[in-house]
């Protein structure tokens, strides 16, 4: 039997939109007074609530009697919420003068998270996890990408990974991990990059595929981390290995958005750098860009150029990068409304970079968007004005949200 949500005052479908580039906010389909119908987890129809009650006279209702403005559950495409410890003395640190290069140089860093990941017992990981995907979805996000990468060993990425796998199965968002192996090449690794990551292929790769803890990969290309060179050898042979790709790039130095197309990666992150070659080459692409404006307000450097990108044609995602060190906050709402801000995005443009754009960045087609077909994952915000959700900067919190049809 299908249940009726609504009447909400106004229903984002999200639908129809373009898939690729610029999106002016008319031709984003606002239904006032509309409604959901969900059967077996999936959206079935919308439309004005009154027209669905009509149609579908046996539906159960599920009504609405406060003023409620619902769009598609949101998804946050790059999190690292898997770790131990703070990162509060670099935060501090940065903003008396040094880098983040230069805290990484010196031992601090993301060498200083794994050192309190590595202490941690994997069920501590997969309660501080679970406690950041409580926040995560209180904000409406019910499709979470987390990474591992502070264990940097085969045997503490494997912690990490089934602490991410342990989070997922009792978590009501879905969980989606990502193995973040090569975020550096840990301090005390006996041998070159190269090695490592050779490591990590004929050591972990096989036991990650036999449990099942991951079907994507990342890597960090910069300075800190990995060459572009190293880069493209380990991610060809991930990818011969069945696995999708994403990459961590362009953050500080390029190279790394030339990697994620040369293999047709999923989604390059971050961005920040990217200048006219590399948006180009972005927009030719079907490698997603996904800009992390959490870290751009963690490190107080600059936002990375999403409005160049979405005009230059590419279908641009925005994540918001959870992780102790650029990017402690966590909150994907504030930090995309403070990116419209500044990049001049307009509401539809960020709305979509939330929800089916980042769903692709993830190679999901199943969610994003109200429509049949569709999981019926909905946030609801109160409102009667969806331009509130942005205006208010985060300040306006999801009052109602469903995964797959459930209240949660
Ligand atoms: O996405 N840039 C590399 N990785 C993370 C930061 C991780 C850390 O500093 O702990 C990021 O910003
Ligand atoms: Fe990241």
């Amino acid at each position: 039997m299908p249940t009726l949500i609504g009447p909400f005052r106004q229903l984002l479908p999200l639908d129809n939109l373009p898939e690729r580039g610029a999106i002016r906010d008319d031709q984003m389909e606002v239904i006032a007074e509309g409604g959901v119908l969900v059967a077996d987890g999936k959206v079935l129809a919308t439309g004005t609530f009154a027209q669905l009650r009509l149609d579908h006279p046996d539906a159960i209702v599920d009504e609405i009697t406060e003023d409620l403005v619902a769009m598609p559950g949101l998804v946050d495409a790059h999190t690292h919420i898997c770790y131990g410890g703070s990162r509060a003395m670099d935060f501090a640190a940065r903003n008396a003068g040094v880098s983040y290069l230069e805290i990484a140089k010196a031992g601090g860093g993301i060498w200083s998270t794994v050192q309190h990941t590595r202490a941690a017992s994997k069920e501590q990981l997969t309660n501080l996890t679970l406690e950041r995907l409580d926040y995560l979805l209180q904000q409406g996000i019910t499709t979470v990408e987390v990474k591992s990468g502070y264990g940097l060993s085969v045997k503490e990425e494997l912690k990490q990974l089934r602490a991410i796998q342990d989070a997922g199965q009792v978590h009501q968002a879905d969980v989606i991990a990502t193995c973040l192996a090569a975020h550096m090449l840990p301090r005390d690794f006996d041998g070159t990059a190269d090695e490592y990551l050779q490591t990590i292929l004929r050591d972990l790769v096989p036991l990650i595929k036999a449990e099942g803890l991951a079907k994507r990969f990342d890597i960090f290309i910069e300075q800190s981390a990995f060459t572009t060179s190293q880069a493209l050898g380990y991610l060809r042979a991930l990818k011969a290995e069945g696995f999708a790709i994403t990459v961590h790039g362009d953050q500080f130095t390029t190279g790394g958005s030339e990697v994620a197309v040369a293999v047709e990666a999923l989604s390059v992150d971050h961005l920040e750098v990217s200048d006219a070659t590399e948006i180009e080459r972005l927009a030719q692409s079907t490698t997603i860009p996904v800009v992390l404006p959490g870290a751009t307000i963690g490190l107080g450097c600059p936002w990375a150029p999403a409005r160049r990108l979405l005009d230059a044609g590419c279908a641009m995602a925005i994540a918001s990068d959870w992780n102790p060190g650029s990017a402690p906050q966590g909150n994907l709402l504030v930090q995309a409304s403070i990116l419209a801000a500044f990049e001049k995005l307009s509401t539809a443009e960020v709305f979509a970079g939330i929800t089916h754009r980042a769903a692709r960045a993830l190679g999901l087609t199943d969610r994003g968007v109200l429509a049949p077909t569709y999981l019926a994952d909905i946030v609801a915000f109160p409102t009667k004005d969806h331009r509130e959700i942005l205006y208010q900067q985060g300040r306006l919190t999801a009052k109602r949200v469903w995964r797959k049809g459930v209240k949660v």
